[in-house]
């Protein structure tokens, strides 16, 4: 027994110093990876050079009138297909030990299917992958970050088709087998955005509007075709070191008061928006309070059964424990409150969860009208380890945008400089296993819809005016590398 007190007091004199300020005077592990990420329609540009096919974003960009603010399309972006061994560079000098990438599948598969590969396509990736490695930095590798070859879609192939899983696994196989140097696969970028954006309200290419349907069908072939193309590696990869898994976006969410309306309603937001995925995966089923909303409007809509897919005993069996590791896209915190029940005469997503958004008042707000809340990643932390046991995680994604207007981006160093002490208190206090940071952006670059006026990049682009896309380092590009050589946060004045 006194062994056991005196053992938890020397833990907390290593956890905290006298003002209760991190171990270590701030510094993360000497493993830990630090990096940054992209996509490739975001950045590549080149959109029908070299044999590559057309994207389903490659037609949404060009529909006449435009769904993109300003027009904007992704025909040139960065330039980056062409420019790659600059930017590859420009990381490396960063200080990275990792970058984050997405392969255009339509770029080496020009009709979608694995029988006739663009070699030239094939070859961009191969090139890419040596050239991040001979700057000693780990490849982490997304197989779909939302370009679909239009080829598919146009033979009715799409996340709502569950044709499209063996196809999926079988370009995923061809990518595995010629990239071997990846450090780090996953399948498909935030499956949540996708469905909702692509199938729920159309916003995001194709532009499928059938929400509390489509979107719900997406995530079911999403998830199936994740947990096929796991069970496909882990079978015919056994050589392989990386870690295998798939990128989901999550965010806080805080009751908007203490009531235990209020309360259930921010639990819901996180189970619709974050459970929806994380629980079949790790558990092998829907989270019940989803299952039960759907359901129950479904009934009262007059259907025989629910528009959310049934997850079978088979595919339960497919999904549990198909990851390697977590991996999430993280931006910010948000406030739910419960809302009234709406008219069973709506289908759509927004009435089966049921919640109002709101901020605080007292929080930072950035110009896509996310909070900046550091204490939310410690919370989010502390809940993923709570549900799904101490996997290690990945923040492929993190960061903040402005409008670009200055390369003196103050915002953006605090905001890291903010999320990246929680993070550590998470590691250190918590006791959760995080082993990378990788934010968004290593470059600015096409926020999709919204087109080119959001900058999220530590490294910045002026599309509008400067036609020689010339990389600028802003303030953030000192800061953050200052992070990435010397593994060390400064939280001194960070609240
Ligand atoms: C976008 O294109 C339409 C033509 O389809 C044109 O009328 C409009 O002025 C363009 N908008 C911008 C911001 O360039
Ligand atoms: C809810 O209760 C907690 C703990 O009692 C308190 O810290 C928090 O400020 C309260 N939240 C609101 C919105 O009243
Ligand atoms: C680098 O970060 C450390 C704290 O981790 C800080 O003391 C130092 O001033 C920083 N250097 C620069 C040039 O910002």
């Amino acid at each position: 027994m006194q062994q056991t007190i005196a053992f938890v007091l020397v833990l907390l004199q290593f956890a905290f110093n006298a003002d209760g300020a991190l171990k270590n005077n701030g510094q993360f592990p000497r493993n830990f990876l630090f990096g940054a990420a992209t996509a490739s329609y975001q950045i590549e540009g080149a959109w029908n050079e070299d044999g590559k096919g057309q994207s389903t974003w490659d037609e949404f960009t060009h529909r006449i009138p435009s769904p993109v603010t300003n027009n904007d399309t992704g025909d040139i972006a960065c330039d980056h297909y062409h420019r790659y061994k600059e930017d590859i560079k420009m990381a490396a000098d960063l200080g990275l030990q990792a970058y984050r990438f997405s392969i255009s599948w339509p770029r080496v598969l020009p009709n979608g299917y694995a029988d006739t590969i663009n070699e030239k396509g094939m070859q961009f990736y191969k090139d890419l992958v040596d050239e991040i490695v001979k700057y000693g930095m780990v490849p982490v590798c997304t197989l779909f970050h939302w370009d679909l070859p239009l080829k598919l879609y146009e033979n009715g192939i799409d996340w709502r088709n569950e044709k499209i899983i063996d196809i999926f696994v079988a370009y995923s196989r061809l990518m595995i087998q010629n990239l071997p140097k990846v450090g780090y696969w996953s399948t498909i970028n935030e499956p949540r955005v996708h469905c909702l954006r692509s199938y729920g309200d159309g916003k995001h290419a194709p532009g499928i509007a059938e929400s509390g349907i489509a979107d719900y069908q997406c995530s079911y072939v999403i998830l199936k075709a994740h947990a096929k193309a796991y069970r496909m590696y882990k079978k015919e990869f056994p050589h392989y070191k990386a870690p295998f898994g798939i990128v989901i976006d999550c965010q806080w969410y805080v009751p908007a008061t203490n009531s235990s309306e209020d309360i259930a309603a921010a639990e819901r937001y996180y189970e619709f928006e974050c459970g929806m995925y994380f629980h079949p995966i790790s558990k092998g089923d829907w989270p019940d309070i989803v299952k039960k909303r759907i359901a129950h409007r479904s009934q009262l809509e007059g259907r025989s059964s629910s528009r959310l897919p049934q997850i079978t005993p088979e595919d339960i069996r497919l999904m549990k424990g198909a990851q390697d590791y977590i991996a999430i896209n993280h931006y910010f915190t948000i406030m739910a409150a419960n809302a009234e029940e709406a008219s069973y005469d709506e289908i759509n997503y927004k009435h089966d969860v049921r919640v109002n958004l709101l901020n605080d008042p007292s929080w930072k707000i950035s110009v896509l009208g996310w909070a900046i809340c550091p204490f939310g990643v410690r919370e989010l932390l502390k809940h993923l380890k709570e549900q799904y046991g101490n996997e290690p995680i990945i923040f492929a994604e993190i960061g903040v945008a402005d409008d670009g207007t200055s390369l003196k981006d103050d915002i953006r160093t605090e905001y890291y400089q903010g999320y990246f002490c929680y993070i550590l208190e998470a590691m250190q206090i918590d006791d959760v296993n995080v082993v990378a940071i990788i934010p968004w952006s290593l470059m600015d670059n096409l926020e999709w819809a919204k087109g080119y006026i959001y900058h999220f990049g530590l490294i910045g682009i002026d599309f509008y005016n400067d036609p020689t896309l010339t990389r600028r380092l802003k303030d953030s590009t000192y800061f953050y590398r200052n992070v990435t050589t010397t593994k060390r946060i400064n939280c001194d004045n960070v609240k």
